[in-house]
């Protein structure tokens, strides 16, 4: 069996994540580490035991020969770093969202096509453990029909939130409900309909976003329907972020921090004798050693991959999969400044917020402080000052 050689381009905080599911994979070995920073991948190459550092993109392409490139970095580095590395001809997994507008996304999957490579989108939630079991329980059929899913994200202020965990909780969503043909969306800041000078830079170079609480309508294949909630909390509530599948004959209940739990009744009546909720046992790969350092979810991301690679198949997170996502975000934000039902996938591939402010005049937003923290008190006085 083959081991799949792994370059890491960007050494820190996801990079070392995604560093130590690759070390951890039996099938995996990382061959080179690079970054701009000399002392990230010696930190790094001491954890995960590799010496080989590179500061430039193509000598560790050249020297090494990897199977696969990891692009763990801010997601305005994405485009630029995907579309450098695929010129080579290497497979790739880059961090979510895959890209800052649908220009740039079809422009990564473009390139991979022209290169025969793959693009792979590291949602790991969508294979974590818990996902697997809550998706072995809709297909042995204990919810009968997949009718309806609710979903909701951490809090965070709701533009930024939905190109931060809004890409997990949409990935999520079209794993089960397969992909979004259309949605309608409500958004407000500041207590009021969102104007062209709500429209603002993402925090952490997330692109352009806009909207304080966005609540969006979705229509899946299949008759599925789902609604994502993305508000800004007084406080970010990790329990708030789960997914919740309602069927003809029962409810799956996923969480990021409760695990998944199946509730094996028609209809939901809270009389105590109806709400008995079954936890779900999560389903490791057999070879996960949870003394390993690696986080399981992120593990399984390696999984799929040395799976995918082997069978010559897609990743269950692969590129389209990712622009999917990126489309309904896209779709979310047009239709919230628009008021109208958007289909999907879109015709136009700008992003809609700086087509909207063009369209008024304004052209592109002036900057923001990139931490969140910072950004959210500017962002707060002007609303509310
Ligand atoms: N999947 C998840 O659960 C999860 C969680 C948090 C963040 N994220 C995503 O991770 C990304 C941010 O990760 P981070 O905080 O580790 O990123 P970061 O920007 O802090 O670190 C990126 C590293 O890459 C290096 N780098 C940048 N350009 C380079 C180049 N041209 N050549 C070599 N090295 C280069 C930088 O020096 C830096 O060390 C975002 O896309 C975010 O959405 C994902």
């Amino acid at each position: 069996m083959k081991t799949y050689r792994i370059g890491i381009l960007g050494c820190r905080s996801r990079g070392t994540a995604a560093a130590k599911a690759y070390h951890a994979h039996p099938r995996t070995e990382i061959v080179a580490l690079c970054d701009l920073v000399p002392e990230r991948m010696e930190q790094l190459g001491k954890i995960v035991n590799v010496s080989t550092h590179f500061t430039d993109i193509d000598e560790m392409i050249q020297e090494t020969q990897p199977d696969i490139v990891a692009i763990p970095t801010a997601t305005d580095a994405h485009y630029p770093l995907c579309m450098h590395v695929l010129e080579h001809g290497v497979n790739i997994e880059v961090e979510k969202p895959i890209c800052t507008d649908l220009v740039q996304a079809d422009a990564v999957l473009a390139k991979a096509k022209e290169k025969n490579a793959r693009v792979v989108v590291h949602h790991q939630r969508r294979v974590s453990p818990t996902m697997q079991s809550v998706a072995k329980e809709l297909e042995d059929g204990k919810i009968g029909d997949l009718r309806y899913i609710y979903a909701c994200g951490k809090g965070y202020y709701a533009g930024y939130g939905l190109m931060n965990i809004g890409t997990h909780v949409v990935n999520n969503m079209i794993r089960f409900g397969g992909h979004c043909r259309s949605l309608v969306t409500q958004a407000t800041a500041g207590g009021r309909d969102i104007t062209p000078e709500d429209v603002l830079p993402s925090p952490s170079g997330m692109g352009t976003v806009t909207g304080e609480y966005v609540t969006a309508s979705l229509q899946f294949d299949n008759n599925v329907t789902g609604t994502l909630i993305q508000q800004r909390f007084p406080k970010v509530d990790s329990d708030a972020y789960v997914l919740e599948l309602y069927g003809s004959e029962g409810r799956l209940f996923w969480s990021e921090l409760k695990g998944a739990w199946l509730l094996s009744t028609p209809h939901y009546i809270p009389d105590g004798t109806h709400d008995q909720w079954e936890k779900l046992t999560p389903i490791y790969p057999e070879h996960y050693d949870n003394t390993s350092g690696a986080d399981a979810d992120d593990y399984c991301m390696v999984d799929e991959y040395v799976n995918a690679l082997d069978e010559d198949r897609e990743h269950e997170c692969n590129g389209e999969e990712g622009r999917h996502v990126l489309e309904i975000l896209m779709g979310i934000f047009e239709s919230a400044i628009y008021g109208t039902r958007v289909e999907l996938p879109q015709q136009n591939r700008e992003h809609p917020l700086i087509q909207w402010r063009n369209e008024n005049g304004l052209g592109n937003p002036k900057d923001m402080p990139r931490d969140y923290g910072t950004w959210l008190k500017v962002e707060t006085e002007r609303l509310y000052d």
